[in-house]
């Protein structure tokens, strides 16, 4: 059985909350329930955290034994060298994944350092970009 992981880093545990105009209405957990449903034939773990250094540890933790890690780095995929190491230095690969569409949004969102060691990056088809890493890697 393939064993993959969703990471969320900080403030995708306001979603349903936050700024629904652009990351939706419903709540991950709601949404991910109904993703454990339909892929019921592969182990699918869900990680959030707002702190980037238990981003890194969680990364370590799965790097060198799961099938996939689909990243939503939210904030930090921006900023953070040390996430985009951890990337680099595990074994298993990262898709990236944003809900909305980061190259339309500020030039700031455009940058991102976990692109480069990542297997592949989807981007602003709201809660479906999730699944559509799950296919990717099925
Ligand atoms: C996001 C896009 C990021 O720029 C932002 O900081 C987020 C969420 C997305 O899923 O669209 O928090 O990763």
């Amino acid at each position: 059985m393939k064993k993959l992981i969703i990471i969320n880093g900080p403030n995708l545990n306001l979603l349903g909350k936050r700024e629904p105009k652009i990351y939706g209405a419903n709540s991950f957990e709601d949404f991910f329930k109904k993703l454990k449903e339909k892929y019921d034939n592969i182990q699918l773990e869900y990680y959030q955290s707002n702190i980037e250094g238990e981003l890194i540890d969680k990364l370590h933790d799965v790097g060198f034994d799961y099938d996939g890690v689909i990243l939503n780095a939210a904030a930090y995929t921006h900023t953070s060298v040390g996430i985009g190491d951890a990337v680099k230095g595990i074994e298993t690969p990262v898709i990236e994944v944003h809900i909305s569409n980061v190259h339309s949004r500020e030039e700031f969102r455009h940058i991102s350092y976990i692109a480069l060691n990542a297997k592949g990056v989807i981007t602003g088809f709201g809660l479906q970009s999730y699944e559509l890493a799950i296919q990717s890697f099925l």
